[in-house]
């Protein structure tokens, strides 16, 4: 069975996708673990009802940070790694030793509005200010810069004249709960054959 870790720093409503996915047999993987860099936050309360292990890796000291999630990523040992929704930038040792096995999602068309600065509602809010017609999210995978590793796939989604920040987000949400599991379940199985 493959092992999945997922890393978050939010409400995990793209955590709770992977979750619901593996339960329905969508995913053939186990979920050995959820990191995060915040307490008190819904993916962590989402890990616990669902009896998946949680660390939290406190980001006030670097240093100790990178060498903490290292180590617990070691230990876990997972086949893939699932940014979702992880605010810190992941540190170039990680993506050294976990080569090709980190993806994240985007809520944008990459490389359209990704890099520092661009998350939440930040990246919602240029796109209706740049008046685009449409927007969508992205799953790449991890390398050293914000939002800059390989494009795996993209979901286009409209965004209409009534639209403000708020409902973008919502529509592009739902996409990003069917893409994520998707791509997360090609890896897998490509990596069985
Ligand atoms: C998503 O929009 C994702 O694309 C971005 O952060 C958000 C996380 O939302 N990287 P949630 O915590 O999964 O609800």
């Amino acid at each position: 069975m493959h092992k999945l870790v997922v890393l978050a720093s939010g409400s995990g409503s793209n955590f709770q996708a992977i979750i619901d996915a593996v339960h329905r047999g969508d995913i053939n993987a186990n979920i050995v673990g959820l990191i995060t860099n915040k307490s008190g936050i819904g993916a962590i309360k989402r890990a616990e009802k669902n009896s998946i292990p949680v660390k939290i890796i406190s980001p006030d000291d670097s240093n100790s940070f990178h060498k903490n999630l290292l180590e617990t990523l070691l230990d876990w040992n997972p086949d893939l790694i699932v940014l979702a929704g992880f605010l810190r930038k992941i540190p170039n040792k990680v993506i050294e030793v976990f080569s090709g096995k980190i993806i994240n999602i985007h809520p944008s068309l990459l490389p359209k509005y990704g890099g520092k600065g661009f998350y939440g509602k930040h990246v919602h809010q240029a796109v209706i200010n740049a008046k685009e017609t449409e927007s969508g999210c992205t799953v790449h995978l991890v390398n050293e810069q914000y939002d800059a590793g390989s494009i795996i796939e993209q979901v286009v989604v409209p965004v209409l004249p009534t639209d403000d920040a708020d409902t973008l987000a919502k529509r592009i949400l739902e996409q990003e709960h069917k893409l994520l599991p998707k791509i997360i379940n090609k890896i897998l199985t490509d990596k069985k054959s």
